[in-house]
Formats: C-alpha cells, sequence, structure tokens
C-alpha cells in the first residue's frame, strides 16, 4: 500500500501544498516548528480522519480558515482518490468524489502504522488509553469493530441509566435489564473475540522485534478482560452484583475495562520499566502490527516514523530502519538528516522544509 500523492489545503500551517512521495523511503527534514509532523499528521488524518496529536479536529484548520481539505492517492490493488474535509460543521469523507456515509467504510481502506515519541505515554495514563490504541488499530483491521463497539456503547449507556433509574426510582423491572444485560454481554464478546486474537498475533512476533531493537529481553503483552469467561459466567457474574451495580448506578464489568499490560522478563513495564524500554516496548508492538496487517490484508501498511531521532539513540533508529521491509512506504521526519546513514538515504527521496516552503533535495 502506498499513497502517491497527497494535496493539502488550509492544513495546520499549510496553505495549499501539493507533494508526490516516493515508492520507499520519503524523508523530511527541517527545523523545528516548521511543519513536519502537521505533514505527516496529515497523511495519518487521511487514514484515519482524525489526528494523533489532538482529540478536536478544528485545531487541523489553519489559523483564520473555516475548513480543511486533506486529499491524497493511494495505491493497493486498485488506485483510488481519498479526501477529508473538515470545517466548523463536521467532517466529510470522500472516496473517488463520492461521499461515504459511514466512517467504518472509510477508515479500513488505508492501513496506516505510526511511531511518533508521545506513544510511550500509553503506560503512564489510565487504561482508556490502551483501549484507545486498541481501537485505533483494530478499526483498520476489521470493518465490522467500530460498528460493535458503538453498538456495545450505545447499551452501555442505556444499561447504566437504568441502575440510576432502579435506584433513584426502585421498583423498575429486573427482566427489562436482563434483556439489557444478555445485549451487552453478546456484542462485548464479540469485541473480546477480535481483541483477544489481535494481541495473540501481535505477540508471534513482538519479543522478536524487541530483541532486534534493543538486543535483550523478552516482552509480551497480555490481554486483561472481565470477559475471558463463558457468556453464562458473565451473565451469572451481573446478577450477583445486580445490587452493587445498582448502588453504584454503573455496570461494574465489562470490555469498557479491558486493559493491555506489557511484561518485560516478567515485570510489568509500566510499573518498572525504563524509559528508553518503554519506549522500544511500544514501538516493537507497532513493528509487530505492520506483520499483522501483512498477514492479514497481504499488503503492507504506510509506515510513519515521526521524530524517532528524539526519542531513540541513533544506533536503536539504524535497528528499527535495518528490521524494516524495503517494499513498505516509510515516512520519516528529522531536524537533522547526518543522524541517518548514507545508505539509507541513498534510496530515499528527500523533503526540506524552510520557510514555509516544500523542496525536493
Ligand atoms: N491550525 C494551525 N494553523 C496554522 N499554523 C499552525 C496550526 N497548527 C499548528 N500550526 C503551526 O505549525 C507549526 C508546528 O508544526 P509541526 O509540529 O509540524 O513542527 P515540526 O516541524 O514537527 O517541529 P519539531 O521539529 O519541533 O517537531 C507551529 O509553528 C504552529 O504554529
Ligand atoms: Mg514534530
Amino acid at each position: 500500500m502506498k499513497i502517491n500523492y497527497l494535496q493539502l489545503h488550509n492544513f495546520r500551517n499549510y496553505e495549499n501544498l501539493k507533494l508526490n512521495f516516493g515508492d520507499n523511503l520519503n524523508i523530511i527534514y527541517g527545523n523545528n516548528g516548521v511543519g513536519k509532523t502537521n505533514l505527516v499528521e496529515a497523511i495519518y488524518a487521511l487514514s484515519i480522519t482524525k489526528s494523533f496529536r489532538t482529540n478536536n479536529d478544528k485545531f487541523l484548520i489553519k489559523h483564520g480558515q473555516l475548513s480543511t481539505k486533506i486529499e491524497g492517492e493511494v495505491e493497493t490493488n486498485t488506485v483510488n482518490n481519498y479526501e477529508v474535509i473538515i470545517s466548523k460543521e463536521g467532517k466529510k469523507v470522500k472516496i473517488d468524489g463520492n461521499i461515504i456515509s459511514k466512517i467504518s467504510d472509510y477508515i479500513s481502506n488505508i492501513n496506516i502504522v505510526l511511531l511518533e515519541p508521545e506513544e510511550q505515554n500509553i503506560f503512564k495514563e489510565s487504561p482508556s488509553s490502551r483501549r484507545k490504541l486498541l481501537n485505533i488499530e483494530l478499526s483498520k483491521l476489521e470493518k465490522d469493530y467500530i460498528i460493535y463497539l458503538n453498538i456495545y456503547n450505545k447499551i452501555l449507556k442505556q444499561r447504566n441509566f437504568y441502575l440510576r433509574e432502579a435506584y433513584l426510582n426502585g421498583n423498575s423491572s429486573k427482566e427489562y435489564l436482563d434483556i439489557i444485560t444478555k445485549k451487552l454481554v453478546t456484542y462485548g464478546l464479540k469485541i473480546y473475540e477480535i481483541r483477544k486474537n489481535f494481541i495473540e498475533k501481535i505477540n508471534l512476533y513482538l519479543s522478536d522485534l524487541y530483541l532486534k531493537i534493543f538486543k535483550q529481553g523478552n516482552l509480551i503483552v497480555k490481554y486483561n478482560s472481565d470477559f475471558d469467561k463463558s457468556e453464562q459466567e458473565i451473565i451469572d457474574r451481573y446478577n450477583k452484583n445486580y445490587n452493587r451495580e445498582v448502588v453504584m448506578g454503573k455496570s461494574l464489568y465489562g470490555i469498557h475495562h479491558d486493559d493491555l499490560i506489557f511484561y518485560l522478563d516478567n515485570q510489568n513495564i509500566a510499573e518498572w520499566g525504563s524509559n528508553g524500554q518503554q519506549k522500544n516496548a511500544i514501538f516493537s508492538f507497532k513493528l509487530a502490527e505492520i506483520e499483522v496487517i501483512k498477514a492479514e490484508k497481504g499488503m503492507t501498511p504506510i509506515l510513519i516514523l515521526d521524530d524517532l531521532f528524539s526519542a531513540l539513540d541513533n544506533q536503536k533508529v539504524k535497528n528499527i530502519v535495518n528490521i524494516l521491509d524495503n517494499q513498505i512506504q516509510t515516512f520519516i521526519t528529522t531536524t537533522d538528516l547526518n543522524k541517518i546513514s548514507k545508505k539509507i538515504i541513498k534510496n530515499g527521496k528527500i523533503f526540506n522544509i524552510k520557510d514555509e516552503e516544500i523542496t525536493e533535495v
């Protein structure tokens, strides 16, 4: 999979920009603040329809403008034109000029894997950030995943609402709750299965990749879920805890509590790992994902390495670049071209950003 060209209109600091990319390595270099991350953020947003830096799409619109358009031509088995248009009124996405009304029909098409320094924060944040990682990665891989997740979240809201009502009124019908619970478990188990399968596949590659970058340590990732039980066991657990749930006013079990725990040599890396170990762990996870996408979709995703030199020492970045399949279209941003070995640069297309201009070197 590769992106042939990208065209931006009023995106971040870019007013109008069109770039043709190389099939393999694309290196984007320039000083701090010139718009390197903005550029790869646009490629990411073309795929996911969202930024990796902000939850508020409006920040993507150039200051003082009303809307932004990201457009690109992406080549898989076919060549298609993709568009994401963001305005104050909302977001529109198009494939080959046709508006796509279901977002799940859009985002499963362009597979992007992103490595960036902030990613390491998932070890410091709450489980919801690890679930967000799962959700983003799986929405690219499994078309139905987001649909199931949206249904689950809707049922969860209903169920929580019902539990609060039961607390306030005391006379609500348990039969009605049982119907909602059954639905919650049905959809929860669908999501559980997809997440479990994904993590099993990630583990096939994870420790090997970690070793190749870091040269020592055994890394595995464990998927923790309340739903690692049979349907009946889960329902029994809800029944047993009915009164507690009513008092708390919320559903105490479910895939909305899922978590990922990374173990390095049997120690939880969130608690014991050094900064560097944590970075390498999440990067290894992302590189493992490339292998999973290759196996599942029969093609390589597009890879973005944003500012890796500020996160890792040169040798580790070299180790990462050496692992990469040279078929994979890769975008690397850096402030210093000298940090990238001559051998790698030789095969790349190089873009320099300076004074609001991008020139091919
Ligand atoms: N919505 C926006 N409209 C106009 N300019 C913006 C907008 N959002 C961000 N910018 C500008 O983009 C620049 C930051 O770009 P970016 O983060 O891509 O830099 P960078 O080249 O990756 O820098 P670094 O090397 O520090 O990572 C800032 O100057 C910022 O003011
Ligand atoms: Mg940057």
